[in-house]
């Protein structure tokens, strides 16, 4: 049975936040936790959590272990996620014990693209074309629908461009055709329109559980291979763009009824079209400059929705910047941590991952400027440094 969120009592210092997940996500959340006097506890099945280093303790468990709840939410005075892949089902059981923010239907809701895009439909949010593909047989009837150039989802579970097939037609048309089959063999996925996209924007909003909304400046997010790799801020677009943007995430916090922090990756069209593109219930990485250029940071800010807390100022203290950097830096050896740190303003953020596989998240830079460029060049430049070095 749901449990409604009801407002309630703050959850004030001294209380202990329990979050599903030990990825990167949680590890920040928990600095933050700790800077405010928070006690923490983090769920997770990974074996080598980042998120374990900040947290007061950890229970190491798959997410359908009975133990592990039960421990849980006697451990804990609240709950949070920092990412959508945990169980709802065990969500919805917590939440009989302590608030659960966000809640089991937003997770649910933002887990499975299917859920998701039906969420965007019944909500009147716009959002690219999409059908569900249920199985192999469906495909095609979903490509007629849908027609080309087309991407297919998994629909649950994909992250980073991962278990996405493009159909462009053309000369690749049998061999994508191929791979969307195989694809959709495995299990159910969303089939969209392949939108031309003028940028990408992320849109971060936190509500809390009596309903007031704080949204962030608005985030200009660039990719490379499906992952992000660069987040500058504020995006460098019409500040009516950047309203209509933070407008859209308000509608979709609303939406949702979440309680908690979310990001809306939004797509916008050459014509100023805004699309929902996905949405992340909890910190996103493009957000993760706030810890340097915004009054109070998307951590601290998910900590305060989660709490019932006063919702902290999102104004920024300046333009900022944010590079990823990925596991294929240490390809070559370790990067040169000291010829990036001899740059001035840079700040190094290392999420504490011992392998360093390529494509793997293992921390990023940021840096502040006056002008969102000069903030961009310099963790550019700080990258290049790191790779500059490593020449084991
Ligand atoms: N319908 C689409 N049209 C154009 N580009 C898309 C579309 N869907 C995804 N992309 C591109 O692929 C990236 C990853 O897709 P996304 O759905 O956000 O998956 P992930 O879960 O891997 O982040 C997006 O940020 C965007 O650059
Ligand atoms: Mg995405």
């Amino acid at each position: 049975m749901p449990h409604p969120d009801t407002p309630g009592p703050a959850l004030l210092p001294g209380a202990v936040i329990g979050v599903m997940g030990g990825g990167q996500l949680g590890r920040m959340l928990g600095q933050a936790a700790r800077r405010l006097g928070y006690g923490v506890v983090v769920w997770t099945p990974e074996d080598d959590p980042p998120a374990a280093a900040v947290a007061d303790r950890t229970i190491r468990a798959p997410f359908d272990d009975a133990a592990a709840e039960l421990a849980f939410a006697d451990a804990v005075d609240a709950v949070t996620v920092e990412f959508e892949n945990v169980s709802a089902d065990a969500l919805e059981r917590l939440a009989a014990r302590v608030p659960v923010r966000p809640g089991a239907a937003v997770v649910r809701a933002t887990q499975h693209r299917g859920a998701e895009k039906a969420f965007l439909r019944a909500a009147g949010l716009p959002h690219a074309p999409s059908v569900a593909v249920d199985d192999g047989a469906a495909l095609a009837g979903a490509l007629a629908t849908i027609g080309l150039p087309a991407v297919l989802k998994t629909a649950g579970f994909g992250y980073d461009g991962k278990g996405q097939v493009r159909l462009r037609g053309g000369a690749d048309a049998a061999v994508d055709l191929a791979a969307a089959e195989a694809l959709a063999q495995s299990g159910p996925c969303v089939l969209e329109a392949l939108v031309p996209l003028a940028l990408e924007l992320s849109v971060i909003v936190a509500r809390a559980p009596n309903g007031e909304v704080a949204t962030y400046p608005v985030f200009e997010n660039a990719h490379a291979d499906h992952v992000l790799d660069v987040t500058v801020v504020p995006a460098r677009v019409a500040s009516e763009l950047r309203e209509r943007a933070q407008a859209l995430g308000v509608r979709v916090a609303e939406a949702l009824d979440l309680v908690g922090l979310a990001c809306v990756e939004t797509f916008v069209l050459a014509d100023g079209t805004l699309l929902v593109n996905e949405i992340a219930p909890r910190p996103h990485n493009s957000g993760h400059v706030t810890i340097e250029a915004c009054e109070t940071d998307q951590f601290e800010q998910q900590l305060r929705a989660v709490c019932g807390l006063p919702l902290g100022a999102t104004a920024l203290r300046s333009s900022g910047a944010m590079a990823n950097l990925l596991g294929d830096l240490w390809q070559r050896g370790t990067p040169d941590w000291e010829g990036a740190l001899a740059l001035p303003g840079l700040h190094l953020h290392l999420y504490g991952k011992r392998s360093a596989r390529p494509g793997r998240k293992m921390g990023n830079l940021s840096a502040l400027a006056e002008h969102p460029d000069d903030a961009e060049a310099l963790v550019r430049a700080g990258r290049d440094a790191l790779r500059r070095g490593g020449t084991a």
